[in-house]
């Protein structure tokens, strides 16, 4: 048998992983996943010539080469695309036409991933308020790997989803020679943008508060109660009257009161928070 099949995750060892994840990151992970997550780990375990999961989870939580860092990014689902749940956009869009064109404007994309959404955002930002008012945006996640693409901004032509033509030719700059299968976003639009690292259940908050708050398709992945807390803590950096944006299976329903729901999955902050 060759060495990258021979390896068999026990449930034992799954558990510990599994526990692990979750103090991490807070992802929940049930019995399905012990198949998924015993392929996303093995290459590590050849790279780190192991002879098992207990093993791995024994070198992980010594964690003195940053193995932790890579974990998390093996055991994070970063699927995203451009323009994502079409009707956040629409919604946003109709918001920004009423503000005046000089109001500044802190946007969070709360789990950015490889930066689609974040650069969608942005994309509506400069089509509506023009890309030189003053706007901001933070685009943050867990995974130090796919924040580093997100940074770049280039993407893969063949793999783009959801970005029309109009908006390619206006926001995406064509590669040339190695880069031709590539487009990158402009550096206009990649000068108001900011990626850091951020855990959702750990990291400090920012200090600055913001008009709207995207954090979608991440909720999905943490318990009741880290939903809770992580809803909690995104609503004390949104200003009074500001929007959060869940994606559209993550119901805030019975979760945090003041988050008043104002269209479908889209939420605006009624008070101050406590
Ligand atoms: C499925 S993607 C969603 C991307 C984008 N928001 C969208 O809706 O298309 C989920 C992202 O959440 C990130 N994530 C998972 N747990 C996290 C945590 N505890 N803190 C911050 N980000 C987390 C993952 O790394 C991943 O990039």
């Amino acid at each position: 048998m060759n060495k990258l099949t021979a390896f068999n995750l026990t449930p034992d060892e799954f558990d510990k992983i599994r526990k692990l994840i979750h103090k991490k990151a807070g992802i929940s992970m049930s019995d399905a996943k012990r198949s998924l997550v015993a392929g996303r780990l093995r290459k590590r375990l050849v790279a780190l010539d192991l002879d098992s999961y207990e093993a791995y989870y024994q070198y992980l939580k010594k964690d003195q080469t940053g193995e932790m860092q890579r974990f998390i990014d093996l055991l994070t689902t970063n699927e995203t695309w451009f323009f994502r749940e079409e009707r956040h956009f629409e919604y946003l869009t109709e918001f920004l036409q009423q503000q005046p064109k000089a109001k500044s404007l802190n946007i969070w994309s709360a789990a950015s991933s490889s930066g689609e959404e974040t650069y969608s955002i942005a994309m509506t930002m400069a089509e509506t308020m023009g890309v030189t008012s003053p706007w901001n945006i933070l685009g943050t996640d867990i995974s130090s790997r796919i924040l580093d693409r997100a940074k770049k901004g280039i993407y893969m032509k063949s793999k783009i989803k959801g970005l029309s033509s109009p908006m390619k030719r206006k926001y995406m700059l064509n590669g040339v020679r190695e880069f031709e299968d590539y487009l990158a976003v402009v550096p206009e639009l990649r000068k108001k943008i900011k990626f850091q690292p951020f855990n959702l259940i750990t990291s400090p908050l920012p200090t600055v508060k913001f008009d709207i708050i995207f954090c979608r398709n991440v909720l999905i992945y943490f318990n009741q109660q880290h939903k809770k807390e992580v809803i909690h803590r995104l609503a004390s950096c949104l200003k009074v009257g500001g929007y959060f944006f869940p994606g559209h299976s993550e119901s805030l329903h019975g979760l945090y009161d003041e988050l008043k729901a104002v269209a479908p999955s889209i939420y605006q902050k009624t008070k101050r928070s406590s």
